[in-house]
């Protein structure tokens, strides 16, 4: 999809996602000390950046989607923080060099060779022992999951991600993990994603 499909996504509705952060963003950068900045790349309407906003990082939010950057200030502005956000291609962005100590990508699916181009830049972006957080739609979400992009030129494994991180950084976890969700019927479904940490060598 492309930024103006994105923006259309993002007026149809009040919150397209939920103002809580990502389940397992909670769970893997709650018990991280919060040491300065932070960029959420493909921050959508900002849950995980205000969220990490709230924990005290200076964060700042990159997305193509005008739209979602304002629903984002919104969000933060409603919560009593303050984001940057920054209105940037990333398949364009050229981040500072270790300008960060925490990167994070949630649900960004773009075909892989514009992820391959993505990926390196933000193990780049972050210094020395910083860290580095990928959350996707796994590739086998579509077979054996529920929800999510069925095209699979736009998904990945951890072991894809793991791989092009594996010469910046050092590889803490890269496992497919279940996330329950509920489908339109109400029914408990399980949805499978992509996680990838890393610390930054
Ligand atoms: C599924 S949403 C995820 C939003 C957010 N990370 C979250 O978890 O709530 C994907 C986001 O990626 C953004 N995006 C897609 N392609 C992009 C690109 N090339 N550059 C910047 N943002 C992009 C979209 O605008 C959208 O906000």
């Amino acid at each position: 999809m492309d930024a103006a499909s994105w923006d259309e996504r993002y007026r149809g509705s009040e919150l397209v996602w939920k103002a809580e952060p990502n389940r397992f963003v909670a769970e893997e950068l709650g018990g991280l000390k919060p040491s300065g900045r932070a960029v959420d790349c493909a921050a959508g309407e900002g849950r995980n950046a205000v969220w990490l906003a709230q924990r005290g990082w200076e964060v700042d939010a990159v997305d193509f989607s005008a739209v979602a950057l304002e629903k984002a200030e919104r969000l933060a502005a409603d919560q009593g923080v303050r984001l940057r956000t920054m209105h940037t291609d990333l398949t364009l962005w050229a981040p500072e060099e270790a300008g960060y100590d925490l990167a994070l990508i949630a649900y960004l699916h773009l075909p892989w060779p514009q992820m391959a181009q993505v990926l390196p830049r933000a193990a780049d972006a972050v210094r020395s022992g910083g860290t580095l957080l990928l959350v996707g739609h796994d590739a086998a979400n579509p077979e054996r999951g529920y929800g999510g992009p069925q095209d699979p030129r736009v998904l990945y494994t951890p072991e894809q991600v793991a791989d092009l991180w594996r010469p910046y950084a050092d590889i803490l976890r890269a496992e497919t993990v279940t996330r329950p969700v509920t489908d339109a019927e109400g029914n408990s479904r399980a949805a499978l994603d992509a996680l990838v940490r890393a610390v930054r060598r």
